[in-house]
Parts: structure tokens; C-alpha cells; sequence
């Protein structure tokens, strides 16, 4: 019997992790991967739901496998996560060629699901504990690994669906996430970046996420990111943690989503642009060289031509390094699904494209001064435009090329301080003056 099989994954972080474990636990019961959909007996869709585009590129790519399915009857075909959470049952009208629709805590069960025999296709979402798993996760980058330290997000941010298909915050447990990590680093990996919906929440028996930074500090790893923070969470004890812990990178991300005060209320996000200067004054004092990057949404219901620009003013004035910028999407059963829509879509577009430019310029500026200083990267591969040039990540999490000069030598894995001898908006290209 042919047990390969291939996972194509959208959507966050949290959903490579979640595919990364799952090839771990299919290896385990004897499966193994393929690059290639065409050669696979299993193929599985990791799905997102944060905003319709993300669901429509999945179903457009589930309907091209379901015509693959058809002259290959053989093959199973399974779709997991958020999306999977969100429609259950529905999905098989959308794709009736699926025979698993496994939520975002199911998934993980996905081979015992296969073995069972009997009723076909099978929908499974319950989400209410944690499953416990027992394999190492498959990773794609070996150098530089994410761990989930918690799952699921209460906040319900008014406009986000992921505590309805992810559920409440599970927090794992500390000893099981440092022993993660110290696995890792056993099979080479440098660096971790510790993920969950709201990171700075964090809580295991007492211990809050400053003290888990504290905890994963004395395992091997050399380097440790997190992501993401709340504003409403971030608290001084963490800055501090930042500030104090070597192997912490330089780098917060902290979604502010509008520079409205107003959008910020209707958005359920918690804090006021005042507090989020504030706290961008607190960390930027307490940590030094900080790269600070953000998530920002235009044409929320109700943004005005006036809320738009307090967006581009505090953009303008906090200057960072680098954004995600969305268009609004409504998404059934939130909250703000009930308010309408009444932002048309070629304002929303033009809004995005003016704050794509201005976030544009700002980081051009902000990399140019960076032109003369030094830079730690982690060596990850080849840049994919000239594949003689390393390429890597700084601690600002900014892409660092380094181009030739070095090529012999085999890099892969090693940080490196570089001078920064060059940049654009999105990279720094620089030369290498000491390994470690
Ligand atoms: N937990 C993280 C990120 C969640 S989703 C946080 O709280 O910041 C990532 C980003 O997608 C969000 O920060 C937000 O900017 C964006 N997003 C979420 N729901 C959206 C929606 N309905 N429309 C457009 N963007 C959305
Ligand atoms: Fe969504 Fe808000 Fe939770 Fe982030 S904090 S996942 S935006 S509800
Ligand atoms: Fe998408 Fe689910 Fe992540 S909705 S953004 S894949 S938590």
C-alpha cells in the first residue's frame, strides 16, 4: 500500500506548527511525506478563515485535488483546521469529494480517524482540550523552530473569528515546552520562536510568560522570539524580561489594528492609541536597537475618512519597522458581522494602498539608517534570487542577504555578525565580519 502523503498549509504560524506535528505523528504510524500531491495516497488541506481570501484560495485548490481524487479513487482526501472548524458538515457540500473534515484539535488525530473503518466521509470538531501528543514535530526549518506555548484566544476582537474556530486560551504546560525546546536544540535547532494568538497571557501554575522567557533562557537554545502580543498584556515585567534576557531577540510584534480611538472601541481591542504610545515609549526605553512591527486593518464598519488618517498619523508617528496590512473581511458570527459593511471595497482599497506606500517609505528610511551597523543572522539557505548569496534572519527578524564572498564555506545553521552594507524596505544586505 502507498502511505505517502502531502500536506499543502495556509494560513498563520499556528498552522505550520500544526502541520509540522502532524507529519510527526503520520511518520510515527509509518506514513511518510511527499513534495508531490501526484504521488500521494493522503492529501490534507491545513486551512485558514481569517478573512474570506484565505477561504477561497482554499477551495479553489481543494476543487483542483477533488478532480485529481476523481481519476484516482484511491486517494483520501482530508481538509483540518480553522476553516474545517468553521464549516464541519458544510464543507461536504462545498467539496463532496472529502472524506475528513478535522477541526483545529481533531486534526491531530487524523490516522486513528483513517484506520477506523465504516462511515465515510467524517466530520470531527471537538476543540474543548488539548490533545496530547507524543512525536516530534517534523519541522520545516531546522535552524529556527516554532513552539506553541498556548492555543485558542478568548479575546474576541470584534471583527476576528479565531476564538470560535480555535476555542478558548489552553495554555501547555511550562515543562512540556521546555522540554521541547531542548529537544530541539539536540537535533541542531538554533533558535525558537515561541507562538500563541496572545503570547503575553501565558500562565502555567503561577508561572506567566516572562518567567517562561526566564525558563527557556537556560535550555541550549541560542536565540528565542515570541509572537504575538497584546497590547492590552504587555506587561513591564515582560519589557524587562526583553530587556534583561541576552538570548530574547530585539523584535515585538504588537498589533495596534487602527490609530482610531473610536475603530479601537468597536474593534473590542481594549486600549486607546494614548496606551499604545505609551507602552511603544516603555519598550523602546528599556530595549535597545527594538524592531517593532504591527498588524493594521482598514475599512472597518464605521471607519471614517478621519479614523483612516489617525491610522496613517500614528503609523507616521511610531515608524515601524514593518506592517501586515488587511482589508477588513467580514466574518460570520462575529460580532462586528452584525454592523454593516459600510466601507465600499475600492475605498478600502485605495485606503490600504496609501498606508502600504507610507509603511513602505517609513521602513526604507528606518533600514537606510541601519547602513554601517552591525547585525546577528541566523543562516537559514540561499537566497532564492541568487542562489550563491546566504540568506538569514537578523534579531530585528528582518531578512539579511549576504551576498557571495563566503561560498565555499558551509554556512547553513551558523549566526554570524554582519555589517550592514546596504538595504530596501523589506532586506539588509551585509558582510560578514565574525562567526561565532
Ligand atoms: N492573535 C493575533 C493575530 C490574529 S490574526 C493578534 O491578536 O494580533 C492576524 C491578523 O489578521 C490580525 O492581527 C488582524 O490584523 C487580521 N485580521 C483578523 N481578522 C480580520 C478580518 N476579519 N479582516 C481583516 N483582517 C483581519
Ligand atoms: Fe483574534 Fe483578537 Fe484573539 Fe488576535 S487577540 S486572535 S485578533 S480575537
Ligand atoms: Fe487563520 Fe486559524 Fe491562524 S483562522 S490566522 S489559521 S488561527
Amino acid at each position: 500500500m502507498n502511505n505517502k502523503f502531502h500536506i499543502i498549509t495556509f494560513g498563520c504560524q499556528m498552522n505550520v506548527y500544526d502541520s509540522e506535528v502532524l507529519k510527526g505523528i503520520l511518520s510515527q504510524k509509518g506514513y511518510s511525506a511527499t513534495s508531490k500531491p501526484e504521488d500521494a495516497n493522503l492529501i490534507i488541506v491545513n486551512t485558514c478563515s481569517v478573512r474570506e481570501h484565505a477561504e477561497v484560495r482554499a477551495i479553489g485548490r481543494l476543487n483542483e485535488l477533488s478532480r485529481h481524487k476523481l481519476e484516482n479513487p484511491e486517494v483520501k482526501l482530508a481538509v483540518i483546521g480553522c476553516m474545517a472548524q468553521r464549516l464541519g458538515e458544510r464543507f461536504l457540500k462545498e467539496v463532496p469529494t472529502l472524506d475528513l473534515v478535522l477541526g483545529t484539535e481533531e486534526l491531530f488525530k487524523l490516522p486513528d480517524y483513517l484506520e477506523k473503518k465504516g462511515k465515510s466521509p467524517t466530520v470531527a470538531l471537538s476543540f474543548s482540550e488539548l490533545q496530547k501528543i507524543d512525536s516530534l514535530p517534523q519541522r520545516k526549518n531546522k535552524f529556527s523552530s516554532f513552539v506553541a506555548i498556548s492555543r485558542g484566544c478568548e479575546n474576541f476582537c470584534s471583527y476576528c473569528i479565531v476564538p470560535y474556530v480555535r476555542g478558548s486560551e489552553k495554555n501547555r504546560k511550562l515543562s512540556e515546552i521546555i522540554k521541547e525546546v531542548q529537544c530541539l536544540t539536540e537535533y541542531g535547532c538554533k533558535e525558537v520562536a515561541l507562538i500563541g494568538q496572545n503570547v503575553n497571557s501565558y500562565k502555567d501554575n503561577g508561572c506567566d510568560f516572562a518567567e517562561l522567557l526566564k525558563e527557556v533562557s537556560k535550555t541550549d537554545i541560542q536565540r528565542i522570539r515570541f509572537m504575538t502580543s497584546h497590547p492590552k498584556d504587555l506587561s513591564l515585567k515582560l519589557i524587562e524580561a526583553m530587556s534583561e534576557l541576552e538570548k530574547v531577540c530585539e523584535h515585538l510584534h504588537l498589533p495596534l489594528q487602527s490609530g482610531s480611538d473610536k475603530i479601537l472601541e468597536k474593534m473590542n481591542r481594549k486600549y486607546n492609541s494614548s496606551d499604545y504610545l505609551r507602552l511603544m515609549d516603555s519598550v523602546r526605553g528599556k530595549v535597545d536597537n527594538l524592531s517593532l512591527t504591527t498588524d493594521l486593518i482598514v475599512g472597518f464598519p464605521g471607519e471614517k475618512e478621519e479614523d483612516f488618517q489617525k491610522t496613517l498619523e500614528m503609523v507616521q508617528r511610531i515608524e515601524f519597522d514593518s506592517a501586515f496590512m488587511f482589508k477588513y473581511s467580514p466574518r460570520e458570527g462575529t460580532t462586528a458581522f452584525l454592523l454593516k459593511d459600510d466601507v465600499p471595497n475600492e475605498v478600502k482599497l485605495e485606503r490600504l494602498q496609501m498606508l502600504i506606500e507610507l509603511q513602505k517609505k517609513i521602513a526604507q528610511k528606518k533600514n537606510k539608517s541601519l547602513i554601517g551597523k552591525t547585525e546577528e543572522v541566523l543562516i537559514d539557505g540561499k537566497s532564492k534570487r541568487d542562489k550563491s548569496s546566504w540568506k538569514g534572519k537578523g534579531r530585528s527578524n528582518k531578512t539579511v542577504i549576504i551576498p557571495k564572498g563566503e561560498k565555499d564555506e558551509n554556512l547553513l545553521g551558523e549566526i554570524v555578525k554582519i555589517k550592514i552594507a546596504d538595504t530596501d524596505s523589506f532586506t539588509l544586505f551585509g558582510e560578514i565580519i565574525k562567526k561565532r
